[in-house]
């Protein structure tokens, strides 16, 4: 089982508001599906919630979510009561990525359970007022090299760069 996780963030580390994403940017929108297409996505259940319901489940992928509500049903979606149980099932999974997709509270614990192999953060170039954020994290233990950057244009309200980390110990 290889375990990722790819997140987008602002300046001060903030990912989202009002259980929403805080900027609308395209192309990092088609850089997350293309990456996560045909692998397994494990987000918190108020990310699910967040995503509209003509958009989810996020097509091609196994979408899996977490909740300690042991009744939640979601259609053709995976549904685990706990990060281990998650992580338990899909321990001999060799063909799919199991992509950590947040929010906050999943980043952190999948960051915490040391599972991270690999990381994709858009890194957003502008100051939010967000009200979640991403755990901070020892970059010293990450190779990180940058794989794509964006200006700011007409349809991105500001640029981003696009680093992947990977666990370097
Ligand atoms: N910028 C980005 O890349 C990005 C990506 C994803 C999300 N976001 C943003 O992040 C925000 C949501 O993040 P959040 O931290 O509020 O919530 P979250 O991490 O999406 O979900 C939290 C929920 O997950 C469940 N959960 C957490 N830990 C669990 C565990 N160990 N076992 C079982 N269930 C568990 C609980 O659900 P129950 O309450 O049902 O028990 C908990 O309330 C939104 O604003 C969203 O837009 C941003």
């Amino acid at each position: 089982m290889k375990v990722a996780l790819i997140v987008a963030m602002d300046r001060e580390g903030g990912i989202g508001k009002n259980n929403d994403l805080m900027w609308h940017l395209p192309s990092d929108m088609r850089f997350f599906k293309e990456k996560t297409a045909g692998q397994i996505v494990v987000m918190g259940r108020k990310n699910y919630d967040s995503i509209p319901e003509k958009y989810r489940p996020l097509p091609n992928r196994e979408n899996v979510i977490l909740t300690r509500n042991s009744s939640f049903e979601a259609e053709n979606c995976q549904v685990f009561n706990s990060m281990e149980a998650c992580l338990e099932h899909y321990k001999n999974e060799t063909d799919r990525i199991v992509f950590i997709i947040g929010g906050g509270e999943i980043y952190r614990q999948a960051l915490e359970l040391n599972c991270v192999e690999e990381m994709f953060i858009t890194h957003v170039d502008k100051v939010y007022d967000a009200e979640t954020f991403f755990p901070k994290f020892d970059e010293s233990k990450w190779a990180v090299t940058e794989i794509a950057s964006h200006e700011m244009d007409d349809k991105h309200e500001a640029g981003y760069r696009i680093m992947n980390y990977r666990r370097s110990c």
